[in-house]
């Protein structure tokens, strides 16, 4: 097995379930909900590449706020008025089951751990905290003090620059293809978490491996 100086992991969708928060609610929001939840997440995703080409940033937590808007006008059938209680949610997002473990196994194999993410950082604190994964984590790595998102370089550079650390000694896990792409293309070490088994995409900027989950990291 090999070792990395340092395992940094994307917070949503790779250590924190973003479907979390319509399902905790699934009763109530009815039978559209995986929709729901499918296109605010899409959008909240569009929203961050568009705003990072035009260098017009505005936090994540706006960017979720206002998918989530979207989304609601685009399912009609889900009732509005839950608007206020799934963005709550969202500050609580359930952590996938294998995390906890798989991040004290690293640790104790003697590596720094840290999130790089799109996330706002108090956001990423409270998923963290609610997680109890503050106390495994050395570093939590927020885009929002570059003011723009992935897959700019700069943004896989913040990890590279506070641990000086060369790229290729640095594993990146993500569950966004598209996030897998921007930091291979910078020079970490790719892990591919295909949690959906989707297709694969960007074939020139291929993961170095693909995990069905973080278990066997
Ligand atoms: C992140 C999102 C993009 O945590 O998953 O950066």
């Amino acid at each position: 097995m090999t070792s990395y100086a340092a395992y940094v992991f994307d917070a949503y969708g790779t250590l924190f379930d973003v479907h979390a928060a319509v399902r905790r609610h699934a009763a109530e929001v009815g039978p559209e909900g995986q929709r729901l939840s499918e296109i605010w997440r899409n959008k909240q995703l569009e929203y961050s590449w568009v705003r990072a080409l035009m260098g017009a940033y505005a936090d994540f937590w706006q960017l979720t706020e206002e998918a989530l808007d979207c989304a609601l006008t685009m399912v009609p059938k889900v009732d509005p008025s839950h608007r206020d209680t799934l963005l709550e949610a969202y500050w609580k997002l359930d952590c996938y089951p294998e995390v906890p473990i798989v991040l004290k196994a690293l640790k104790d194999r003697g590596a720094r751990l840290a999130i790089l993410s799109n996330g706002s950082p108090a956001m990423l604190e409270s998923a963290v905290k609610n997680a109890a994964l503050d106390t495994v984590l050395d570093d939590i790595f927020s885009v929002d003090e570059l003011r723009t998102f992935k897959t700019a370089p700069e943004v896989y550079e913040l990890v590279t620059t506070a641990y000086r650390l060369y790229p290729e000694t640095v594993s990146f896990q993500s569950s966004n293809r598209w996030d897998i792409a921007g930091a291979g293309s910078f020079g970490f070490r790719t892990v591919w978490i295909n949690r959906a088994s989707a297709p694969d995409e960007y074939r020139d900027l291929a993961p170095d491996m693909v995990l069905p989950n973080l278990q066997k990291l």
